[in-house]
């Protein structure tokens, strides 16, 4: 897959947390271990999850948490480690690949990326997408 291009924030935002502050990496990580998948506020103020690795470091993308189906946000069930939408059973992998319907499609990527001043950025995400080899459906 791709690496997004580094540098400025352009087309991007900074991910924010729930009370609307920016996201910082380094304090981010300490209270978020590998594994984890928690809503940030992202492009557009669309709900996106912010994926932590295995090595514990922020993955480099980001998924958009609304339902392919009919626009529900969906949760993360982490002892299935799948996405799980409530409204009409849609479920999608750890990395937002849809597995199960009526969901048509999977969750949208954006790039996730760390600026030099520690912050958590998303930019918009035109590559392939590195689940299914296809173009992105979202861009
Ligand atoms: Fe998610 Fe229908 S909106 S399954």
């Amino acid at each position: 897959f791709i690496p997004p291009s580094s540098g400025g924030t352009g087309g991007g935002v900074v991910a924010k947390d729930a009370l609307g502050n920016d996201i910082v990496a380094s304090a981010y990580l300490e209270t978020h271990s590998a594994g984890d998948r928690s809503l940030a506020q992202g492009l557009k103020g669309d709900p996106t999850y912010v994926v932590i690795q295995d090595d514990q470091t922020i993955g480099d993308y980001g998924l958009n948490a609304v339902c392919t189906h009919l626009g529900c946000v969906v949760p993360w069930n982490a002892g299935q480690n799948k996405f799980m939408c409530p409204c009409h059973g849609s479920q999608y992998d750890s990395t937002g690949k849809v597995v199960r319907g009526p969901a048509p499609l999977s969750l949208a990527l954006v790039h996730a990326n760390v600026s030099e001043d520690d912050k958590l950025v998303f930019t918009p995400w035109t590559e392939t997408d590195f689940r299914t080899g296809k173009e992105p459906w979202w861009a």
